[in-house]
């Protein structure tokens, strides 16, 4: 038995373990996130430049709900310090923020490194620290520098080097007191949902050819930042990196729907994940068969997803130091019936799969469109990828949910509670080494495509008010009561509103 299987083997006996067992492990952590653009306003200020993000939502204004956008989103370039206050309110272990690559390399390329950029994740590391929160750093949340688009962006294969440099630059300046580090954020939105629907930034369609080289570029983009920390900051400041995929539960309808449920999970989940976890590196071989045939099918001479080099396999194979991902719902799913028509990839139907998407009457809806509440998705997650990949130590770097509002937030309340009580389940009977958990989010913010309609936050911003007043939630007191007492058998009631 390793230490970690020990250790929560020794709790179980002292605790008498059982499905009832509200405890955490010892040493498991707590968190909340955020992402730059959702939250820091300040699009142009000082020598900041255009992100793909500012471009979209200026461009066609129309395309967010309501025509809202970050210009101003939380303000929390300007309100740094209350937001750290929050932090620190709630007792977080640790706080996960997203760096915007144009605050700090206007141009995209470390040719000029912004003062005032630079000095502001400065304040907010130092800030975090002093209050004893663990900074948690993710390098890209989507915001990608407009001058690099117009260079190609996640089509161009050299920005696998542009995004190295990058890492580089920001390692250098805060690697000295930031320990845990995610370079990419879900690379399957910036990928998949941009490229398929052209609902998120840069809004380019190109389904069948611009996806999958944005998917190659993106894990080489991540092998080469995690190789640049490995072999130059690793041995003297000895940090982890690895990056956050989106984990999408697909449960089968009938037994007979097992094999679309798995091709389904290959093609959200391993596109992203083989390439860097499984021992032989590289695609998931089911899916390069299915997009080789559809290709030849659609008439292309070659399958669209580019193959990997022997040497590119190897470069990408093995580079995390713990297995990161978001969870928020599951999708059931079935094979499609003869005629049946499709609604678009990944938020609708797997047509390329044959699949069809159906949401259980059993799973509550929630306020946007896309997510249903199915705890039990999480811990099936977790079983699988330790199957697939093996027994890695897993950290939840998101999950949460999205309400219409208000400060009495039962709902998020049991989601939460519901969602831990799977996770202490998969530790306590799958004995999966789950170590972190992130509760997505901290404040209400910018929802892509939903903009401020539907609210994830632990506290609510009032976003009528120039100074966008942040109040905690029944929730926030809820989150701070079960990270005192490292423990889900807690109580809160309205009355502390
Ligand atoms: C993203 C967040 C987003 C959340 C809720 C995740 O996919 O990383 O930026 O706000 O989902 O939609």
């Amino acid at each position: 038995m390793d230490w970690y299987s020990a250790l929560v083997f020794s709790v179980c006996i002292a605790a008498s373990c059982s499905a009832e067992d509200l405890t955490f492990p010892p040493g498991f952590k707590f968190g909340a996130a955020t992402s730059s653009y959702q939250i820091e306003g300040a699009w142009n200020a000082s020598d900041k430049s255009e992100s793909i993000w500012d471009r979209f939502v200026h461009d066609l204004p129309t395309r967010i709900l309501n025509q809202d956008n970050g210009d101003i989103a939380c303000d929390s370039y300007n309100q740094l310090e209350r937001d750290i206050e929050m932090v620190a309110d709630l007792g977080l272990h640790y706080y996960r923020f997203s760096l915007s690559w144009p605050r700090i390399l206007p141009s995209g390329f470390p040719n000029y490194i912004s003062k005032e950029g630079t000095d502001y994740y400065n304040r907010l590391i130092d800030g975090l620290l002093a209050k004893g929160v663990e900074p948690f750093i993710t390098l890209f949340h989507w915001d990608l520098p407009q001058s690099l688009q117009d260079l190609g962006g996640w089509t161009n294969p050299l920005i696998a080097d542009w995004f190295a440099d990058y890492a580089r630059v920001v390692y250098t300046l805060y690697g000295d007191r930031v320990k845990l580090w995610l370079t990419l954020n879900e690379p399957v939105v910036a990928c998949d949902l941009s490229y398929i629907t052209g609902v998120t930034a840069p809004g380019i369609i190109s389904p069948d050819v611009g996806t999958y080289m944005c998917n190659k570029n993106i894990m080489l983009a991540h092998a080469k930042a995690w190789r640049v920390y490995d072999e130059e900051f690793k041995p003297k400041y000895h940090g982890k990196v690895s990056i956050a995929n989106h984990l999408l539960w697909f449960e089968p309808q009938t037994e007979a729907d097992s094999e679309v449920a798995e091709l389904a999970l290959q093609h959200l989940a391993g596109r992203y994940c083989h390439p860097i976890y499984s021992k032989e590196g590289g695609w998931p071989p089911s899916i390069e068969k299915v997009l080789e045939k559809l290709s030849l099918e659609r008439g292309y001479s070659k399958s669209t997803l580019p193959a990997f080099t022997q040497e590119e396999k190897d470069l990408v194979r093995g580079t995390y130091d713990f297995f990161a991902f978001n969870h928020y719902s599951g999708r059931q799913i079935r094979w499609a019936k003869e005629g049946e028509t499709f609604s678009p990839w990944p938020l609708g139907d797997a047509e390329d799969l044959n699949g069809k998407i159906e949401f259980p009457d059993h799973w509550p809806p929630t306020a946007s469109s896309i997510f249903y509440v199915y705890p039990e998705g999480i811990r099936k997650h977790l079983r699988w990828a330790k199957e697939q990949y093996g027994d890695l130590e897993f950290v939840i770097t998101e999950n949460g949910l999205d309400t219409l509002g208000g400060l009495d937030d039962h709902d998020r309340i049991s989601y939460f509670r519901e969602y831990l009580k799977q996770i202490l389940l998969a530790i306590k009977e799958d004995g999966i080494k789950l170590t972190h958990y992130t509760a997505w989010s901290l404040m209400d913010l910018f929802e892509w495509m939903d903009g401020y309609h539907s609210k994830f936050g632990l506290y609510q911003v009032d976003f009528n008010d120039p100074l966008r007043t942040r109040t905690p939630r029944l929730s926030a007191h809820w989150y701070k009561k079960i990270i005192e007492a490292h423990s889900l058998d807690v109580n809160v009631t309205q009355d502390v509103l």
